[in-house]
């Protein structure tokens, strides 16, 4: 009887395990990867495969697009890398050098996990721990990805100063929108840092509006392009499906003129917000009718008489 060690079927199927057995060891995953062996880590959300490709043809593609087809020659940092999802993209794209840094040790450990076993290249990648307000960026970077990560911060024209001081010519951000058709920032709360896609320092969050990205991006000299949608499904898409979710390039140099640009006017986005302020105006009137019934009722019960 041969043993696994000199059976090369029975070594790769107990790598496969062994890697299964990491996988799980790594809590929740909210991407799948295709790895080696037939192993793929277990999505928190199965239309969430579906919203990753649909992203990556969104904003990740036009990326690619304005770079020349390529990301050869350029050094990317992701910031909130989580599994490195979007670090891996970019070495399939080409990439000389990703740098990815997230505040929650476990996301490190699964993007480190992605690279191994994927076998990309040592010296062409690194993931950092830590929060990008207090990271030190020592090197250089071409290209940043704030992906997923603005609407996650109370810090805007920090964030901004963190990506412009790597010196980087382009910007790719994913953001959650507020809709105004002006420039702010709406402020909200994260429902809980323990929440592992969320904030890692304040509950408080300030989303921007469209016109907040752009003017914070001219203020560090960087021109802006809106991405036009590329969704084929919208499973998963329900906030890019509502314009409550925007993509973004911010050049210094590299022209941008060969990108779809979104098409919304402010009509459509006043219209859009008035909608989801009357919605959320009536669940409130909803919830204290109901809460009003339910005291009339307990206030019936005590003045009932006794038989
Ligand atoms: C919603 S996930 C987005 C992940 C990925 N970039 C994407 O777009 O699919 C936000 C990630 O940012 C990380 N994060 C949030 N605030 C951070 C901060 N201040 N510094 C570093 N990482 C942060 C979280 O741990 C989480 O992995």
């Amino acid at each position: 009887m041969s043993t696994a060690a000199e059976d090369p079927r029975g070594a790769a199927a107990l790598e496969a395990q062994e890697l299964q057995r990491r996988i799980d060891a790594l809590g929740v995953w909210h991407y799948r990867f295709e790895l080696p062996g037939g192993v793929s880590t277990p999505i928190y959300r199965a239309d969430y495969v579906n919203r990753h490709l649909q992203r990556r043809r969104t904003f990740f593609e036009p990326l690619v697009k304005v770079c020349g087809g390529s990301l050869g020659g350029r050094r990317v940092l992701d910031l909130g890398c989580n599994a490195g999802y979007w670090s891996l993209c970019a070495i399939e794209a080409g990439a000389d050098f990703v740098l990815g840094v997230d505040g929650r040790q476990t996301h490190i450990d699964q993007a480190q996990l992605v690279f191994d076993a994927k076998g990309v290249e040592q010296a062409r990648y690194r993931f950092e721990l830590g929060n990008i307000f207090e990271h030190s960026f020592a090197e250089r970077f071409d290209v940043v990805l704030c992906l997923g990560l603005m609407y996650h911060i109370a810090k805007p024209v920090e964030i901004f100063e963190v990506m412009a001081g790597t010196g980087a010519e382009l910007l790719l951000i994913d953001t959650t929108v507020s809709l105004v058709p002006w420039s702010l920032f709406r402020v909200a709360h994260e429902n809980s840092l323990e929440n592992p896609r969320n904030a890692v320092d304040y509950e408080l969050l300030l989303i921007p509006t469209r016109h907040a990205i752009f003017d914070l991006a001219r203020q560090f000299g960087y021109e802006t392009v809106a991405l036009a949608h590329d969704i084929s499904d919208y499973t998963g898409m329900d906030d890019y499906r509502s314009m409550q979710r925007a993509a973004f390039i911010c050049s210094k140099g590299t022209p941008l003129d060969s990108l779809a640009r979104e098409k919304i006017d402010a009509l459509t986005l006043l219209r859009a917000y008035g909608k989801k302020r009357a919605r959320r105006e009536w669940r409130r009137v909803r919830r204290l009718l109901s809460r009003r019934e339910s005291a009339a009722r307990a206030l019936r019960r005590v003045r009932a008489p006794t038989a």
